[in-house]
């Protein structure tokens, strides 16, 4: 009998003895009558890096925008199931959205940063959220989310002279990632976060993805086998909305135990 997702989750707990940061059981989408997820379950653990992988349009980025609720403003968009993060339901009346969502960070495909200069990229989103008290609090706060995004040494001299959209491609994703770490956030959710930059800058975002799973809980979307090999922790495999298995990074990359995730790990198909 296959193992179930969260079957093998027990047994990464129990050898990393910590509660999970956040549980989806049983989460069904539906965007109108078009079933996107179907019963996903799984848990994601405190600093621990996830990997969705899967063909495309098998739900990868709508179980991603569950879990910060960002299918709220989305019409016609139905969930069903249940998400805690700390043991508490994020769709509860309790739970004020904005205040939830600020425990995310969201890092897009394309870099997106602000036409304004690398500092307000970064220091733009700590100064609404009130996080420093003054200006040199503000600039300890810019640099240290610069040098966790591995950024700092690239842009120190022109901070206040540049664009964020006068970087390169690279430089701007890794803008982008400190800028996402600006506001604080517990989880950082990536949707192919090197999905459009090149191999170089690929490898500069991948080592800070590395260091970025010491400090932080990670999702990332993935096409790339080599990428969730070498990021992730876990991985998640993803097919026609269903989870079909979450386990151990060597364990799904070495012995896969369903058929569709071991063929698309081998890259047979998506
Ligand atoms: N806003 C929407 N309205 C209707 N259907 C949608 C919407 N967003 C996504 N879908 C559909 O839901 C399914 C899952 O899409 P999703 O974007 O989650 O896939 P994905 O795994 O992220 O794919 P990819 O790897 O191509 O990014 C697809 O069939 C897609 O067409
Ligand atoms: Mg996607």
């Amino acid at each position: 009998m296959l193992a179930r997702p969260w079957d093998t989750q027990i047994d990464y707990t129990a050898a990393h003895n910590a509660l999970p940061t956040m549980t989806v059981r049983d989460l069904s989408l539906f965007y109108g009558e078009k079933q996107a997820l179907k019963n996903v379950s799984f848990d994601l653990y405190p600093k621990e890096t996830l990997a969705f992988i899967g063909p495309s349009g098998c739900g990868k980025s709508t179980a991603l925008k569950c879990l910060n609720r960002m299918h709220d403003s989305t019409r016609g968009v139905r969930i069903e199931g249940r998400i805690e993060m700390h043991g508490e339901d994020i769709h509860s009346a309790d739970i004020d959205p904005p205040v939830h969502r600020r425990k995310f960070g969201w890092v897009a495909q394309k870099p997106n940063p602000f036409t304004s200069t690398i500092w307000e990229n970064v220091a733009y989103p700590a100064r609404i959220h009130g996080l420093t008290r003054n200006r040199a609090e503000l600039a300890d706060h810019v640099e240290r989310c610069l040098r966790e995004a591995h950024l700092w040494d690239e842009v120190k001299d022109d901070l206040h002279t540049r664009g964020g959209t006068s970087l390169s491609g690279g430089q701007q994703q890794r803008l982008c990632i400190a800028r996402a770490l600006s506001t604080e956030p517990e989880v950082m959710l990536m949707d192919e976060p090197t999905g459009s930059i090149d191999p170089i800058a690929t490898a500069k975002v991948e080592a800070l993805m590395l260091s970025l799973r010491k400090t932080h809980t990670v999702v990332v979307i993935t096409h790339s086998m080599m990428q969730a090999r070498r990021v992730a922790n876990r991985v998640a495999y993803f097919h026609m909305g269903e989870l079909l298995e979450c386990g151990p990074n060597a364990q799904m990359f070495e012995y896969a135990k369903n058929d569709k995730a071991r063929a698309f790990i081998a890259g047979k198909f998506g």
